[in-house]
């Protein structure tokens, strides 16, 4: 029997979801909703000529999928994660998960409640490289680490509005957030500052041009991430460095790991399907398998959207905003 999913958001990470779940079989895509009912359309005769839709409820109650991959822009999240899960749904949602602390554990509240399955699009926690560093950490213990998403500026209109995207380090270098809590556990606080100025010819811009947000991590590891949207054509960096009293650790985003020491160094490159192994670690869950093995359940999520939150809300005070 096919397993039926829908799909809410019919952007680019929509198209980037059913791209994945072609390569699952058994998948049948029963359902698209989109606010834009002629991106619906657009993506419903891509993927066979389903229902199309621009109410995610109603979409829900007509073709009643077994699961939903939601994929809108951050500040969209209303009720698709909690209808979803009233009806028995399980959810693949993607980062961030929403904008607040307060909406994040709402939705998890409902989803718990439901016991649907929940997955993340955190898919650089499926990486071959980034299993590499963790292997190689489990045996030291990291002193320093530094976090980079230094690029140029995303096209799609709502990432320059704070309001709607969180800003540079919650929409996007919480990959690196959530990679730094992978390897190095909980946080206690954060410490951050910004910088704008760079980006005024930009209409509706109202995110940092950069910012570098400090984690002190409960086991003790200090760890800076910096962002910025700034570059125009100049060679940016993503990724993250740390340092231990007898090894360096170099991962390159979804490219590669180094691991130097003393005698020895040893680089490791990319070669996994990642971001298959994401979605088909939920669709297995939801057909049944092991839950155990999604690496970024919705309440692990909430804990790595928490990192850029107080990150920014420290920046807005001045203070160093600690972790609940
Ligand atoms: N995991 C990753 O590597 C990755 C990569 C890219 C984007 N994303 C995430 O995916 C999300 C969407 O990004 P995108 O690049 O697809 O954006 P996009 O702007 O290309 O597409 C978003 C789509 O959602 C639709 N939409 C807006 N509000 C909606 C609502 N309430 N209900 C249904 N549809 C709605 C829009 O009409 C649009 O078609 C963001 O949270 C982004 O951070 C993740």
């Amino acid at each position: 029997m096919k397993t039926r999913v829908a799909l809410v958001g019919a952007g680019g990470i929509g198209r980037y979801h059913y791209e994945q779940l072609k390569k699952i079989e058994d998948i049948e895509v029963v359902g698209v909703s989109d606010v834009a009912l002629e991106r619906a359309r657009e993506m419903s005769s891509r993927v066979g000529g389903c229902p199309a839709f621009d109410n995610h409820v109603e979409m829900y109650d007509t073709v009643r999928p077994v699961a939903v991959f939601i994929g809108i822009p951050p500040f969209a999240h209303s009720d698709q994660e909690t209808a979803a899960a009233e009806r028995g749904i399980h959810i693949f949602v993607q980062k961030p998960p929403t904008t607040t602390m307060e909406k994040a554990h709402a939705v998890l509240a409902a989803v718990e409640k439901a016991g649907v399955v929940t997955a993340v699009g955190f898919q650089d926690r499926y990486l071959d490289v980034v299993e590499e560093a963790k292997t190689a950490l489990s045996d030291q213990k990291p002193g320093l680490a530094m976090g980079y998403w230094l690029g140029g500026m995303p096209g799609v209109p709502w990432w320059r509005v704070r309001a709607q995207s969180g800003g540079q380090a919650v929409e996007q270098t919480i990959h690196i957030f959530d990679t730094a809590r992978y390897l190095f556990g909980e946080a206690e606080s954060v410490f951050a500052a910004a910088r704008k100025g760079l980006m005024l010819d930009v209409p509706n811009y109202d995110v940092d041009d950069s910012s570098a947000m400090t984690i002190q991590f409960k086991s003790g590891v200090l760890c800076t991430i910096f962002s910025a949207c700034f570059l125009r054509g100049g060679p940016g960096k993503a990724g993250l460095d740390v340092y231990c009293q007898n090894l360096k650790i170099e991962y390159g985003l979804r490219n590669n790991v180094r691991l130097s020491g003393h005698r020895e160094i040893r680089e490791v490159r990319h070669r996994n399907d990642n971001d298959l192994d994401c979605v088909k670690t939920f669709i297995d869950a939801v057909r049944g398998g092991d839950r155990q093995r999604i690496r970024s359940p919705y309440a692990d999520a909430v804990k790595s959207l928490e990192l850029p939150l107080a990150g920014q809300r420290s920046i807005d005070t001045g203070r160093i905003a600690q972790l609940g």
